[in-house]
């Protein structure tokens, strides 16, 4: 079995030796909740979950709303929709991400510019955002406009990579002095913290997802949450086919079936009450791959003072001329031995359907994404097994 694509399950079969780069963790009230939508035949887009999640997810998050969808996609395709970005707008994101980020953006008819990575976090690169407005970009009549393809500059979308959060007070600034506005996609890093807040908590838009290999799952399944009530109260409707009447079918708009349905969403409600386990545990592990494999040329992605990491996956850059391997030879290895490892996405500029796309580059995604691989870093990932992946690494070096 895979459960290398960020789409996959990261379901695995933990009975052989096979250790899975990250699997769900089901030992809380799993099974309780679901059966009780199946006993009450509280199966679909309405039931009491739902409303439990959203109300979970929003107070661990420290916001006023959250709506649920069914995964993180339709969240980030509905955030976008929310805060006004129209056909042919376009939004900046960083080339360093998965590529739902992106075609998020095309749903919605709208184009991507793609910002590099800066090194440290391998987030989008703020300096790079500032110089493409500045440079790049002029207000004409109170509007943003791309000086080169007249189009207009609505929103920015970060991307809270790997359990890492942005440093959000650069983005924001810029985001304030040029009017856009911010979609912040943290499918991966919910529970991350930036100077002391949980990722979401004081943002416009932010986006995560619950899909198999994710902090927390419900299988599938997304979340938006806002502090603004008309943002919550647009993506609420948009995500319910844009139903103007609770009885009869009237439509004033083309809306989207996005809602999460009952059974998933009881899934995530239990994943929930386990969150703080799950994350005290991805760091225990991301400190003992620190420790443990504190080889030359191996950079570990460490979280600096300001931040709070979940380290949702726990991630390396290996220079080949001081590691004397390659993150590919490494995953290559390590895959004969029954360990799964992933290398991070191909940036957007190399993927075909977004080449052609405007981009502001300076080769450090190129890098990142050539020398990174993710260990394997299951909550569930038991002492023995992670030792095993070490002696595995020390191994496959000596020879
Ligand atoms: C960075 C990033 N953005 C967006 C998504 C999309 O989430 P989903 O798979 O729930 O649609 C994912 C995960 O798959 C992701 O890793």
């Amino acid at each position: 079995m895979s459960t290398t694509s960020d789409s996959s399950s990261g379901a695995a079969t933990s009975q052989n030796s096979f250790i899975p780069l990250c699997e769900p963790c089901l030992r809380g009230n799993e099974w309780e909740y679901v059966k009780e939508c199946l006993d009450t035949g509280w199966v679909s887009s309405v039931g009491s979950f739902v409303d439990r999640f959203e109300t979970g997810v929003a107070r661990y998050t420290g916001v006023d709303h959250a709506v649920a969808t069914v995964n993180g996609t339709a969240a980030l395709h509905t955030g976008l929709l929310c805060v006004g970005v129209e056909p042919d707008d376009e939004v900046l994101v960083s080339t360093l991400t998965f590529i739902a980020s992106a075609n998020a953006i095309r749903y919605a008819g709208a184009h991507p510019v793609l910002i590099d990575a800066e090194p440290r976090f391998w987030q989008m690169d703020p300096n790079l955002v500032e110089h493409y407005l500045s440079q790049e970009c002029v207000f004409k009549n109170g509007i943003l406009r791309n000086r080169s393809t007249g189009r207009r500059v609505r929103a920015i979308m970060p991307v809270h990579v790997l359990g890492h959060p942005v440093q959000m007070d650069e983005i924001r600034q810029l985001a304030g002095k040029y009017e856009l506005a911010v979609v912040e996609d943290a499918a991966e890093s919910l529970g991350a913290a930036y100077h002391g807040n949980r990722v979401g908590c004081d943002g416009d838009v932010t986006c995560f997802s619950f899909n198999g290999n994710k902090t927390i799952t419900a299988g599938a399944g997304g979340m938006l949450v806002t502090n603004n009530s008309h943002v919550a109260e647009r993506a609420r409707y948009l995500t319910t086919q844009a139903k103007d009447d609770p009885v009869e079918y009237e439509h004033h708009e083309v809306g989207y079936n996005y809602r999460l349905s009952n059974v998933l969403a009881a899934l995530g409600l239990a994943q929930l009450e386990q969150i703080d386990a799950v994350i005290a545990r991805k760091r225990e592990i991301a400190a003992t791959y620190d420790s443990q494999l504190n080889l030359p040329g191996f950079d570990w992605f460490r979280e600096s003072p300001d931040v709070f990491s979940t380290y949702w996956l726990s991630t390396a850059m290996i220079d080949p001329l001081s590691s004397g391997t390659t993150a590919t030879a490494l995953r290559l290895g390590l895959h004969e031995q029954d360990v799964q490892t992933r290398r991070l996405w191909r940036p957007m500029h190399t993927n075909p359907p977004y080449m052609e796309c405007q981009s502001v580059l300076t080769g450090v995604a190129d890098s990142i994404a050539d020398n990174s691989l993710s260990f394997p870093s299951s909550a569930s990932l038991t002492d023995d097994d992670q030792a095993r992946v070490c002696n595995a690494v020390a191994a496959l070096l000596e020879r």
